[in-house]
Formats: structure tokens, C-alpha cells, sequence
């Protein structure tokens, strides 16, 4: 049953590479904070390796696969480069992304309608791998239904437009998740959301049903700095079960 299903938290550690790479060394690790993540309560770990490496590294995903025990989500590009490095580490997951040199983060979902005989050859191989692939896309019914038509097995939701949303605009963006989440589950697609969830926004989306993990990074990492990244995850996990619970009308214990 749709309401039973957990909520998974994938929390994305690029943004401690960010960090470390600001000084070139080594300090803070991104291993040692997806296993921090890991204690604290999350069920995987996301990490982008961009075309530019402006925060994630070879070695780090590398590293990733070697020493984490949670399911690793690699968020890349469709290209042949990146479809390489996929193959070697065989991740659990990997999502493909639009990914523009110029921009500061993953600024819109992939035109996976407009982009079907491209990609379609990514997932199939993904797949072949054994490695589940989900497409990042906006949440329009036009491109849930291309991801469902190229056979992949999982979208997730670009959340941006409705965390930098306001008023009546906001509630039109969450209208949107909720529509595209639930076209994806009525056509047998797993959906996962993220991208700019903070504690203010995530119990709005964590309420909808249909959505079975959030992706979130940059507001944790932030975060961190004033309170410790074990209690950043802790309180979020915390928000998105409440959120969860009280939208299935469950009463707090
Ligand atoms: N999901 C995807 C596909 C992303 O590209 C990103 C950003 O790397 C996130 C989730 C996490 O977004 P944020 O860092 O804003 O929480």
C-alpha cells in the first residue's frame, strides 16, 4: 500500500568537497562525512561527479565505493566518459543529470522527452550493470512519461522550483510534485525528489505518498557548520518522518 511505503535519505556530500578543495588538501573528507551521514540515520549516500570535478574527485568515488556500506547514488552526466567510470565502480544507483559547465548547480531536470534516442542507450547499459538508474527531471507529466518510455526505472524530481518559490507560487510548485509523483508510481516508476531542501521546505514533499526518497545536500552541509552534521541529519530525518506520519494521519506517539 502507496501510504506504507518508507522514505528513504540520501544525503549528498559534494558540498564537503567543495570544501576541502577550497585549501587543495585533504581535510575535510568526504568519506569520513558519509560515514558520519551513515551513523546519523541516512539510507545512502549521493554524490555528483561533475564534468569540471569542481567538488567531487575520481579518487573520491573511488573511495566511495570502496569504504561506504550504504548504497551509492552517482550523479553524472549522460556521456561516454562519465557511462565509463559508472561501469568500473558499478554503484547502486546513478542518476543522470543536465550539466552545464557555467552553471553554479543543477539549475533544471533533463529534456529527457526531447533527448530520447541519447539517452535511452545510457540506461540500457546502466542497466545491464545492475546499476539502477533514475533520470532528474522537472516534475511535468511530458517528461514522466518520456523516462517511462526509455525504460527507466526510477525519476527524480528537480524540488528547486519550489524551495525558491513563494506564496501562491510555492503551492502551484508543490501541485506539481504531487502530480508527477503520482503519474510516475501510476506508471510503475519509483520516485525520488530533491535539490535545495531545507528544513523549511522538505515536510511538504516528504508528505507526498508517492515519493520514496529525498536527495538532499547543500542545506545539510551548511548546516553542519553551526551544529554538527550528525544533528543537521538527525533533525532532518526527524522532519521528513513526522511530515510522513502526519500525513498518513497517524497520531504521534
Ligand atoms: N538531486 C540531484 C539530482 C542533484 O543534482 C542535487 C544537487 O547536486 C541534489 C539532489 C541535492 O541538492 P541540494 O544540494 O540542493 O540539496
Amino acid at each position: 500500500m502507496i501510504q506504507k511505503r518508507p522514505l528513504r535519505l540520501g544525503v549528498n556530500i559534494d558540498h564537503v568537497a567543495t570544501i576541502r578543495n577550497a585549501r587543495g588538501g585533504a581535510h575535510p573528507d568526504p568519506v569520513r562525512a558519509a560515514k558520519l551521514a551513515a551513523a546519523a540515520g541516512a539510507d545512502g549516500i549521493t554524490a555528483h561527479l561533475r564534468e569540471d570535478r569542481r567538488h567531487i574527485s575520481d579518487a573520491d568515488i573511488a573511495a566511495l565505493a570502496r569504504e561506504i556500506a550504504l548504497p551509492l547514488n552517482l550523479e553524472m552526466a549522460a556521456t561516454e566518459t562519465m557511462l565509463a567510470i559508472a561501469l568500473h565502480h558499478r554503484p547502486h544507483a546513478a542518476c543522470l543529470v543536465p550539466e552545464r559547465r557555467q552553471e553554479l548547480t543543477t539549475e533544471g531536470g533533463l529534456d529527457v522527452a526531447g533527448a530520447h534516442d541519447r539517452l535511452a542507450p545510457f540506461v540500457a547499459r546502466l542497466a545491464q550493470a545492475g546499476i539502477r538508474t533514475s533520470l532528474f527531471i522537472d516534475p511535468d507529466e511530458k517528461q514522466v512519461r518520456a523516462a517511462r518510455t526509455i525504460g527507466a526505472p526510477v525519476v527524480e524530481l528537480h524540488t528547486g522550483a519550489y524551495c525558491d518559490a513563494a506564496g501562491i507560487a510555492r503551492t502551484r510548485e508543490l501541485e506539481r510534485l504531487r502530480r508527477a509523483a503520482a503519474l510516475a508510481d501510476e506508471l510503475g516508476l519509483e520516485c525520488h525528489a530533491g535539490h535545495g531542501l531545507s528544513f523549511e521546505t522538505v515536510g511538504a514533499v516528504a508528505a507526498i505518498p508517492t515519493i520514496v526518497e529525498l536527495n538532499i545536500g547543500h542545506f545539510l552541509i551548511g548546516e553542519a557548520i553551526f551544529g554538527g552534521l550528525d544533528s543537521a541529519i538527525k533533525r532532518m530525518r526527524a522532519l521528513m518522518d513526522q511530515a510522513r506520519s502526519d500525513a498518513r494521519g497517524e497520531k504521534s506517539a
